[in-house]
């Protein structure tokens, strides 16, 4: 989807004209994929704009840079701040916020550990990521060819830029065989979950959904989804999936900060 430029975006401290955002080509991040990043969504309320989720979102992207062992050079508050003052900036009232923390120029070679930590975050206006009509109509989806990583392999739990190749992996076969998203299966054959959302299931009212062994990322909106339902008196049971039951079942749905519900 295109991105409508905004005004401002937080480089490291600072706020910078969007056109000036710009890195080294030498960053340790392009070359071997060393960056962490968020998806979150600002809604416009009767009370301003509300970022959904905020902490939670800020936390796990600390939980990633944990596993890479990325130093943050700030605290969790203070990124929850930037991100507000990000969108505030703007003068946003609903968007889409990406704060991307990258390993920048300093060593070239596998090691990050001798490239900065760096911090930037965009916001700008954005749309249905599915398509418009994807909420309302619904969208055609294909199980993928390609697998998700297997659990000794990638950190499926991290949101990591590198993790991103295998989810473009499944996008891109899932676009040249005319479906709106693929859905990964997990090495053990089980289903896994979309390149860039998580999957519910429904079937004889009862909503299913992989376990976070499923080589998934633990989605804030599967998360959100999973409570609401039960608050609703709904049962949700984390379970394993098979194959046959996506065609078995009532309903799919896609849970995700860009696709929303889909
Ligand atoms: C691979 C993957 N799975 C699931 C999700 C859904 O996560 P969330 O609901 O936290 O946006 C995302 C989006 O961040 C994702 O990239």
């Amino acid at each position: 989807m295109a991105i409508n430029k905004s005004d401002y975006i937080w480089f490291d401290g600072k706020f910078v004209p969007w056109d000036e955002a710009k890195v080294h080509v030498l960053s340790h991040a392009l070359h071997y994929g060393s960056s962490v990043f968020e998806g979150l969504r600002c809604y416009e309320t009767a009370q301003g704009p509300a970022v959904f989720c905020l902490n939670q979102h800020v936390a796990r992207m600390f939980r990633s840079c944990k596993i890479y062992r990325m130093e943050v050079p700030y605290s969790p508050a203070q990124v929850a701040q930037a991100i507000l003052d990000t969108v505030a900036k703007n003068g946003l009232r609903s968007c889409y916020i990406r704060p991307l923390i990258f390993r920048g120029y300093g060593e070239m070679g596998v090691e990050p550990r001798r490239s900065p930590v760096q911090l930037v975050i965009a916001a700008w206006q954005w749309g249905a990521y599915l398509g418009a009509e994807a909420m309302e109509q619904g969208v055609d989806v294909g199980v993928s060819s390609w697998r998700r990583m297997a659990p000794d392999t990638l950190p499926a739990m991290a949101k990591v830029g590198g993790h991103y190749t295998n989810s473009q992996l499944v996008r891109m076969e899932a676009a040249e065989h005319g479906y709106a998203e693929g859905i990964a299966l997990d090495i053990f054959g089980y289903v896994s979950e979309g390149s860039g959302e998580n999957l519910f299931l429904v079937q004889d009212g009862v909503l299913y959904t992989p376990p976070l062994s499923a080589s998934i990322l633990g989605g804030i909106t599967r998360s959100c989804v999973m409570t609401l339902a039960r608050e609703q008196g709904y049962e949700v049971r984390e379970a394993l999936i098979s194959r046959e039951q996506l065609y078995m079942a009532d309903e799919l749905f896609f849970t995700g900060t860009a696709a929303e519900i889909t």
